[in-house]
């Protein structure tokens, strides 16, 4: 989830980076980790998720504010991580169901939704373990980039959402992931694999990624039998800038890109 830093004479200047200082570029001796292995720092990245100016003051809050009135919906959350999401939607009234490759965060949910909390060990990659047409509502944050191939993933979030159900998408933002890829003389075309070093309570884990360009997401949205009905590329909340005033010192409004967001009905 890269953006931009310093210019230099040949490269025009954009606003300093929304990247936190603990993403890094890859360094000798992490290269040969096993790439997104959130069980090994699910704690210290749990409590970054918390209050993170990008999941907690931006992601979240596009998301909530997509999914809208959900009272009484059946929701999936796909990636649900330790649950943030989750719990914001079950206190808004909906009926939550989720699931993630990760034992660890899972194990967080549960801390934080209850033991009778819907939760499932499922890989997004995998067929999934809920009947056909068994959703409302699927919420996906920020897990799809983590897919080199979108195509079996998405008909099955497509399967599990009754006709005319919504899925509810962020990814990293194909023009951001740009950015990075063409300063090593990448092309926006293709589907693109990074790789980031996130250090988190002490511990150095290693991310891979797969950027996509955005006609690329739209033909696998359409392809598995979704309509494109909203793209949004919110602002932070309101109360970031003064949260974070690091961030925003050099930022004018209106230069803060990071995610992108879908909403998608299934036909
Ligand atoms: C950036 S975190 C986001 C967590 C949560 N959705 C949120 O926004 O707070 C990405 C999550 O996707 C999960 N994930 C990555 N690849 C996955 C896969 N193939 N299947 C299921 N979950 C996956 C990770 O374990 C992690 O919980």
């Amino acid at each position: 989830m890269a953006f931009t830093t310093e210019g230099s004479a040949d490269q025009p200047s954009v606003p300093a980076a929304t990247q936190p200082s603990w993403i890094r570029p890859v360094s000798e001796g992490t290269e040969q980790a096993t790439p997104n292995d959130y069980d090994s720092f699910a704690e210290a990245y749990s409590a970054e998720n918390e209050t993170s100016l990008l999941n907690a003051y931006y992601e979240r809050p596009a998301m909530l504010n997509l999914a809208g009135d959900v009272a009484g919906r059946r929701i999936l959350d796909a990636g649900c991580g330790s649950g943030p999401l989750s719990a914001a939607l079950r206190d808004r009234g909906a009926v939550m169901t989720g699931f993630d490759s990760s034992a660890k965060l899972l194990e967080l949910a549960r801390r934080r939704l209850g033991d009778g909390a819907d939760l499932h060990l499922a890989d997004l990659t995998d067929p999934l373990p809920f009947p056909d047409a068994a959703f409302d509502d699927v919420v996906a944050s920020l897990v799809l980039h983590y897919l080199e191939d979108w195509t079996a993933p998405l008909a099955e979030l497509r399967r599990v959402l009754r006709p005319g159900g919504r899925l509810l998408v962020s990814v990293n933002h194909p023009f951001v992931d740009f950015l990075d890829a063409a300063r090593s003389g990448g092309s926006y075309f293709g589907i693109r694999e990074t790789r980031e070093e996130w250090t988190l309570g002490g511990h150095t884990a290693l991310m891979r990624f797969y950027g996509r360009p955005l006609h690329a997401m739209a033909d696998a949205f359409t392809g598995a039998g979704f309509h494109i009905t909203g793209i949004d590329e919110p602002s932070p909340a309101p109360e970031a800038r003064e949260l974070y005033p690091d961030v925003f010192a050099d930022r004018p409004s209106g230069t803060f890109v990071c995610f992108l967001f879908f909403a998608l009905q299934a036909g």
